[in-house]
């Protein structure tokens, strides 16, 4: 059976912080559960949405087209979560055109349902949540986010949310789990009882968006494009309806409320669960680029690693609920449960088999007390893992491993290893079976919250099948297999002294300077001209380069050359042309495919790494080398000259 999940798809006018890597981490670790829980296939879609306002102007602000700036940014987040080692499916991008046919495709099913009309607006609005706010004066500040308001008046389409009222209170009603937490789903009813206005889905005062299938400029309200990109990502691929949408608590009325009626209106499935996770604080406030208090997940991971700022965080926070995060709080906890706690079991039992039994496992069919003590674990931990209660679920798998010290504690094996009788050998024999068997269970347990560190003990428990592929049906106790030779014992959570926070913090100034150049104005490359008049060519010149409009019909790295994209466009001809590009360093293969670009369509063809290109694609050059493809904010059709 099918499990499709998704994170929200984040604004690209900020970088990544441990406020939006957070939903990212749940998302990875719900994905790898349900792999184990035997889902298949299980499908995670991420990515970004680039149309809000605030996009349009960060990249006004940063002097570029809103393409190039969210391009850029976009790879920044693909980097970013590469370095954070998510394990996503589709890295969905609102300008891809793609999307915006899937936009266009459901506006129309709405409007062929009756559900849209033509009308006039005016009210405060909100840049920074890209929503309209009631019951507030134009300039007043937003009452969810605090920051002011603008007073906005738009001919716009309207999407018939009031009609929705009573479906949307029937579906919380038949369906309790639509919405989760419980305290989150009886607000949306609080929230939808007091009565819900239409919506205005199309703004004619910006240019950056979908362009809307009606007379005039309409572009699509950024809300109604955004939430379409869970569908758009898998439209053909039979994964609809999401089984789950995970996301902040501030984006829950989009997602528990319009959504599901934008889907009714359209009459399409509905997701089958939306979960609102709580914030992450920092110095007392909700980690966020306005606050300026954010932190950055990529040096806390150079100096800790990437299992234990997820650990942390699923550990520290019920999910649900806001937490805090510190760098000291980090590091206690660090030491005492992954240094202190599994990493020292680990490399306990481990050591001693290699000591006593000569890195074999041995036989025994382990305590009874300590098999029970697993099957109650696994029992607390499957529940509190089904309803996302990942702190809990942790909490109980470390109060096994206490369990274990405790009893390898009272059993000493360092003493029973000195005697050779039968007794005290099958007590030996025993005691490490037992743990052995528990560091297992532990490894299972633990890798959809920290896949590294678990991969890593699991190899060194010898272990043949790789981690990715265990079930929770293999945990039952007993399946370790007697005479397993283990690997190579190296310890895997060294402890942690106040320099790593020092570190982190130095590390931390440095991205911050690194993601500021990032976002601001980039440098052009001056092209070296002899003299000003000698620079200048005629029309006549101009007119011989042969520009067109293709589509990448396909695309694929070359072998061997990182920065090399091995294309087909369609410039309207017979066949598509093959074209090898420099630009695979910034643009991944999967995003170029669909994706309109220029062409020198008349340059003398040139061999790349045996293949032979026939044609340019035009892009311009930013002072870090990066190219930045040429495109249009309107549609064109494929082979149109440029003049
Ligand atoms: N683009 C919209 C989502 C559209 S989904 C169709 C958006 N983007 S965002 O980048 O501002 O936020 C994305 C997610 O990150 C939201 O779920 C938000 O709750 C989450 N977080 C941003 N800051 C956060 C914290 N400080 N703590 C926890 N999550 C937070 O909203």
């Amino acid at each position: 059976m099918k499990y499709y999940l998704t994170t929200p798809i984040y604004y690209v006018n900020a970088a990544p912080h441990l406020g939006t890597a957070y939903s990212t981490f749940a998302a990875d670790l719900i994905k790898r559960f349900k792999k184990m829980e035997g889902y298949d296939p299980v499908v995670l879609t991420t990515g970004s949405d680039e149309h809000s306002l605030k996009v349009e102007r960060a990249a006004q602000n940063a002097g570029v087209n809103p393409l190039a700036y969210t391009t850029k940014m976009a790879a920044e987040f693909i980097s970013q979560w590469a370095k954070l080692g998510i394990d996503y499916d589709h890295f969905i991008r609102t300008s891809d055109p793609k999307h915006h046919e899937t936009v266009r495709w459901l506006f129309e099913r709405c409007e062929k349902s009756g559900y849209i009309y033509k009308g006039s607006y005016t009210g405060a609005y909100c840049v920074s949540d890209e929503a309209y706010v009631n019951d507030v004066n134009p300039g007043d500040p937003c009452p969810t986010c605090g920051n002011p308001t603008e007073t906005v008046t738009e001919e716009n389409y309207f999407f018939k949310l009031s009609a929705f009222q009573k479906p949307l209170l029937e579906l919380y009603e038949k369906n309790p789990g639509f919405v989760k937490p419980d305290h989150r789903r009886n607000e949306m009813i609080a929230f939808v009882e007091k009565g819900l206005n239409d919506l205005s889905i199309t703004r004619t005062s910006m240019q950056w968006g979908i362009r809307a299938p009606v007379e005039g400029h309409h572009v699509f309200y950024v809300w109604f494009d955004a939430l379409i990109s869970y569908m758009s990502a898998v439209k053909d691929d039979g994964l609809w309806p999401a089984d789950l949408h995970l996301i902040g608590k501030d984006i829950l009325r989009f997602h528990a409320v319009y959504w599901p009626a934008f889907l009714m209106a359209a009459d399409l499935p509905l997701p089958k669960q939306v979960f609102a996770h709580g914030w992450i604080l920092h110095e007392d406030n909700k980690m966020s680029k306005s606050r300026g208090n954010v932190v950055r997940p990529g040096p806390i991971v150079d100096v800790v690693g990437n299992d234990a700022l997820r650990y942390f965080l699923l550990r520290e926070i019920t999910f649900g609920q806001d937490g805090s995060f510190s760098y000291d709080a980090l590091i206690q906890r660090y030491n005492a449960d992954l240094a202190n706690g599994l990493g020292n079991l680990a490399s306990r039992t481990l050591t001693m088999i290699q000591q006593y039994k000569n890195g074999l496992i041995p036989k025994s069919p382990g305590s009874p007390e300590i098999a029970e003590a697993a099957r109650r674990t696994t029992e607390i931990t499957m529940d509190a893992f089904c309803a996302f209660n990942f702190s809990r679920g942790l909490e109980s798998l470390w109060s096994f491993i206490s369990v274990i010290d405790k009893f390898i504690v009272e059993r000493a094996p360092w003493k029973l290893g000195k005697d050779d009788s039968d007794y005290a050998q099958k007590l030996l024999d025993e005691v490490l079976y037992s743990s052995a068997e528990a560091l297992r269970i532990l490894c299972a347990w633990t890798y959809p919250v920290m896949p590294n560190a678990a991969r890593n003990i699991w190899i060194q428990l010898g272990m043949a099948a790789p981690i990715e592929s265990v079930s929770f049906a293999d945990l039952h106790w007993g399946k370790l297999r007697a005479g397993q030779k283990i690997g190579s014992v190296a310890a895997v959570f060294p402890r942690l002294d106040a320099s790593a926070i020092v570190k982190m913090e130095n590390l931390e100034v440095q991205e911050k300077a690194r993601q500021a150049e990032l976002f601001g104005a980039p440098k052009a490359t001056a092209t070296p001209t002899a003299s000003p008049e000698a620079a200048k060519i005629s029309i006549d010149d101009f007119v011989k380069v042969d520009l067109r409009v293709g589509q990448v019909v396909s695309a694929e790295r070359v072998k061997g050359a990182d920065k090399l994209l091995h294309m087909k466009v369609d410039i309207g001809e017979a066949e598509p042309r093959t074209i090898v590009a420099g630009i695979a360093e910034t643009y991944p293969a999967e995003q170029m495919l669909g994706r309109k670009v220029v062409i020198v369509a008349n340059l003398a063809p040139r061999k790349l790494r045996g293949i032979e290109s026939n044609g340019m694609i035009v892009a311009a050059s930013l002072g870090d080398g990066k190219p930045v493809l040429a495109g249009f904010l309107e549609d064109v059709p494929v082979g149109a000259r440029l003049k």
